[in-house]
Parts: C-alpha cells; sequence; structure tokens
C-alpha cells in the first residue's frame, strides 16, 4: 500500500510542453509526479493529451513528428528525455501502447516473451517470470499456443500488459487499458493492474478515459484538459470532488445526470477560468 509520507518519487515530469509538426501546441506546461509503488491515473478526454504525456515519458514522439520543446522529464534523479525507448526499458521503464499492440502472427507466449529481449539474466529467470505472468493471467496461460491474432480484446490487453511485465518493469505506462472492453473485462483487468502493483510492487502510470474504474483502483491522479493540468489529488478526493464528480462521473449530489446533461454543463466549469 502506499503510504504518502514516505514514499519516494520515481518520475517526475515539469512542465514539458510537447509540440507536433513544430506548430501545434499540445502539451501546454504538464507536470506530474509518480511515486513508486503507487497506481498514478492520467485522467482526461479524447483529445485531452493524455497519450502525449505518455509518448513524451517514454520518449516515442520523434516518429510521430512530435518534440518536447520545454520543461524535464527526471527519472530516478536522472534526466531522461534524451534517452532512446531502449535505454529507458533498460532503466525500468516500459509503455503499453493504446490499442493493445500484440504481434498477431505469433502465439500468445512467443509474444510474452518478445517482452524479455533486453534481457540479460538468463534463461531461467526468464522462465519464471513467464510462469508469473500465467499466474496473474490465468486466461493467458489457456491460450497460450493461440495465434494473438484471433484471440480477443481483453486476451490482447492482457497479453500486451504481460509483456511488458517479462521486461521485469519497475514503471508501466499503461495507454487506455479499457479501450473497447466490456465493463466485466475492463474490471478483470484492472484487478490484475492492482494485484501486479501490489504483488510485484511494480508503478504505474496509467492513462484512461474511464475516470471512474480509474479513481477506483488508483491511489492519485492527474486531470488533463486541452494540454493542461487542470486537477490532482489523492484518489478518494478526486472522487468526492463535485467538479470531477459532475462532468467526470457523470453524477452529482442531484443525483446521476445523462451524458448531455454533463455536456451542457461544461460551459460553467468551476476550476476553469
Ligand atoms: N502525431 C500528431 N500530430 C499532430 N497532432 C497530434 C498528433 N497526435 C496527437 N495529436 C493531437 O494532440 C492532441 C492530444 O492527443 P492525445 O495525446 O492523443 O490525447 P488523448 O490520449 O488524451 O486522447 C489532440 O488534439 C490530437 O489531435
Ligand atoms: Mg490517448
Amino acid at each position: 500500500m502506499l503510504d504518502a509520507g514516505r514514499t519516494e518519487t520515481l518520475l517526475e515530469v515539469n512542465n514539458i510542453e510537447v509540440i507536433y509538426n513544430h506548430v501545434i501546441l499540445v502539451l501546454k506546461g504538464v507536470s506530474l509526479s509518480v511515486p513508486k509503488g503507487g497506481i498514478t491515473a492520467l485522467l482526461g478526454g479524447n483529445g485531452a493529451g493524455k497519450t502525449t504525456t505518455l509518448k513524451a515519458i517514454s520518449n516515442l514522439l520523434h516518429s510521430e513528428r512530435g518534440e518536447v520543446t520545454k520543461g524535464s522529464i527526471v527519472y530516478k534523479g536522472e534526466r531522461v528525455q534524451d534517452l532512446d525507448p531502449a535505454a529507458l526499458v533498460k532503466k525500468g521503464v516500459i509503455q503499453v501502447m493504446e490499442g493493445r499492440h500484440c504481434f498477431e502472427h505469433l502465439t500468445v507466449e512467443e509474444n510474452l516473451m518478445t517482452g524479455a529481449f533486453t534481457r540479460r539474466d538468463g534463461k531461467a529467470a526468464v522462465e519464471r517470470d513467464l510462469e508469473m505472468v500465467y499466474e496473474y493471467f490465468p486466461r493467458l496461460r489457456e491460450r497460450r499456443k493461440s495465434q494473438a491474432g484471433y484471440t480477443s480484446g481483453g486476451e490482447q490487453q492482457m497479453c500486451a500488459i504481460g509483456r511488458a511485465l517479462m521486461s521485469r518493469p519497475e514503471m508501466i505506462l499503461l495507454d487506455e487499458p479499457s479501450m473497447g472492453l466490456a465493463p466485466q473485462l475492463v474490471e478483470q483487468i484492472f484487478e490484475i493492474v492492482r494485484a501486479v502493483n501490489e504483488g510485484e510492487g511494480v508503478s504505474f502510470l496509467l492513462a484512461e478515459q474511464n475516470t471512474n474504474v480509474a479513481l477506483r483502483y488508483a491511489h492519485q491522479g492527474y486531470i488533463l484538459e486541452n494540454g493542461r493540468v487542470v486537477m490532482d489529488g489523492p484518489a478518494a478526493d478526486l472522487r468526492e470532488n463535485p467538479d470531477v464528480k459532475e462532468f467526470y462521473l457523470g453524477m452529482s449530489d442531484e443525483g446521476r445526470r445523462s451524458f448531455r446533461d454533463v455536456r451542457s454543463y461544461r460551459r460553467r466549469k468551476r476550476w476553469l477560468a
């Protein structure tokens, strides 16, 4: 469990600005910190800048013609924004991309094994971790010989997270794990994230549009809007915050609102000028 008083900060993002194609300013000064051992949620609607933030951290922006033009990204006291993604994986930070990318033509087990490619600690250790992944994801054990392209969306998400675990990470950047999955499956994936967090001590920074589920599993959260952090705090506080309830959880003290109601109320947001 996370103890706010004694935790070490793993990752610090300080006031970063990201520009695509030299002109499109997408992140306008985003700062956040991820404590060791915790689950931190990065929340916000479609286009808020969640994926851009994660890609800035793991140095995946170049292929998108994006660039961090201001600010710094520090992992365990070291500036990491000039490293390549593979070097960051060696330092223990790995990203699971939005849309659960698996190698479709490989089996589930082969996919998991590709996650271990940067490791140099031998076959026995890798075999042990494969077993560890199967314990967290019994479904993947059942499907180990299946070609990944023929497994369900939920199984592919599990496979993508399992593959990340095979690199023995200290921290996983997880982008929209709930995307396109049925609610029951979303719950199952988050249960596993929690179990991995508690059982292996892996820290998570997870981007989610599904505020409701993310705030039930995260320890702390940041809400992004239009490339800026508009609110942050312990997950329990955010869950109780009237604005978060109204605009992100779709309910308020007057009762549950429909999505359309929430949209029309957006105009009088209290925390934005
Ligand atoms: N490669 C890109 N080139 C130009 N604009 C982009 C690119 N990728 C994302 N954007 C824009 O950046 C903004 C934030 O996108 P993104 O980080 O994907 O948000 P989120 O993950 O919160 O949905 C959006 O307005 C999006 O259109
Ligand atoms: Mg995204």
